[in-house]
């Protein structure tokens, strides 16, 4: 039956196990697992991260040394669950590390936040701000900006915007500098106290007052985050693609690497996949450092189909026929101070082993992260494959799912040595 549980979030831990194996068809050792994945010591900073936490979901926290970036050697922490993502990195960090290094620009930091309302005047008031708003609204939010402002940061634009095609509809656009912390509390603060002196000012203006009430709709901000964008590029003689051309001709290894970028610049189906593999390096290292992958994610898709079309994120370029290059542009709002990334233990750590970078810096590391993923996969595309160097760290999990002993699994690491790792063929071996 489809009961309703009321009142879950009032439950004790106890409790709430409890009232789920009366629901729900759960193992009898439910309440072992969880506790065998609660942290002996931390547990309850992890319990206050989130609601109605009854115990942890591990992630691997791995590392790709050798990332060279804008002439500083980085050893980059990754959070990610995919086997060949890690070493996929750290192969590419290598590499590139012996031919210069990845290159990064931050373009702008700025964010963006609208406070949503309804009018029915003439778009046209709107060509300039209206007499004195700014002003009241700054000072509105002055107990939130006084800070931020410390820290070189706060308010930086104002500007009001007709919603396209909707006769009535507007947004007032603030753009936020945030300086080094993702800044979404900061920014939803200061639009959720705005909405009032703004309702005020519209409502008590005559001007405004003779086309009737302003309804205030909602204020949030925007993860679109077009104005803090990073670019991240690298480069080197067609020649030195041997290493990774895997016995083709470096030249013509450049040429297959080229279409197939080009490929994903013009068909959505193959960006989406390439774009994936570019979010493979930058969201495990999102994830690591106690940033918000989802907004990076959908700030980087939105970015993608930019232009009315979805498609690849980074492009190749082959100049003179001598000269090899990839550049990746998104989107990335990431912090190093506030929200989880002090907090987390392991993102303040991954933090720390980055140097404790500034916001920016963190851009930059997490662009070139995604650009020496995307290379490494679309290197093996237009080579080998993904499947062979895939399938071999897959062998081990596979091995695990399949409760192989410890002599079963050296034999089957020494028998897929050189073939084919399938989950079928896997279970045969280990019949056998
Ligand atoms: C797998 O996680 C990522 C790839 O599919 C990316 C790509 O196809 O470019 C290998």
């Amino acid at each position: 039956m489809n009961q309703i549980i009321k009142g879950f979030s009032k439950l004790s831990r106890g409790e709430k196990t409890e009232i789920l194996k009366k629901h729900f068809h759960l193992p009898e050792n439910f309440s072992e697992i969880l506790e065998t994945f609660r942290h002996p010591e931390q547990q309850e900073l992890f319990d206050d991260f989130s609601e109605n936490t009854l115990s942890n979901f591990y992630l691997p926290f791995g590392v790709a040394p050798n990332f060279l970036i804008n002439d500083k050697m980085y050893v980059v922490p990754m959070v990610v669950e995919e086997s060949s993502v890690v070493a996929a990195a750290s192969r590419a960090a290598s590499f590139w590390a012996k031919n210069g290094g990845f290159k990064t620009n931050i373009h702008n930091t700025l964010k963006k936040g609208h406070i949503w309302f309804k009018w029915d005047g003439p778009k046209s008031f709107f060509e300039e701000l209206p007499e004195g708003l700014e002003e009241i609204l700054r000072e509105a939010v002055t107990p939130l900006t006084v800070n931020m402002e410390k820290r070189g940061g706060g308010i930086q634009t104002m500007e009001i915007i007709p919603l396209d095609g909707e006769y009535g509809i507007f947004q007032l656009q603030i753009g936020f500098e945030t300086v080094d912390s993702m800044g979404a509390n900061f920014i939803n603060s200061c639009l959720e106290e705005m909405k009032e002196p703004l309702k005020a000012y519209f409502n008590t203006n005559k001007d405004f007052k003779q086309y009737g009430d302003t309804e205030i709709i909602m204020a949030i901000l925007s993860n679109y985050t077009t104005e803090c964008l990073v670019t991240t590029s690298v480069e080197c003689p067609i020649e030195a693609l041997s290493a990774y051309s895997a016995g083709l001709e470096p030249a013509e290894f450049a040429q297959k690497f080229k279409q197939a970028t080009d490929i994903a610049l013009s068909d959505t189906s193959r960006a989406v996949t390439h774009n994936k593999g570019i979010f493979n390096g930058t969201d495990a290292v999102v994830i690591a450092t106690g940033n918000d992958f989802r907004a990076a994610e959908a700030a980087g898709h939105a970015w993608a189909s930019k232009d009315g079309r979805y498609r690849s994120l980074s492009a190749c370029e082959i100049t003179d026929n001598a000269t090899f290059r990839m550049v990746l542009t998104l989107p990335l709002a990431l912090g190093t101070v506030g929200g989880l990334t002090r907090l987390h233990p392991m993102a303040a750590l991954a933090l720390e082993m980055l140097g404790n970078p500034s916001a920016s810096e963190l851009m930059g590391i997490a662009a070139a992260a995604g650009l020496a993923n995307n290379f490494s996969a679309v290197a093996s595309l237009v080579t080998t494959g993904i499947q062979k160097g895939h399938m071999k760290l897959h062998l081990s999990n596979l091995l695990k799912s399949l409760n192989a002993t410890e002599e079963e699994q050296k034999a089957a690491m020494e028998h897929f040595k050189d073939e084919t790792v399938s989950a079928l063929k896997v279970k045969e071996f280990l019949k056998r």
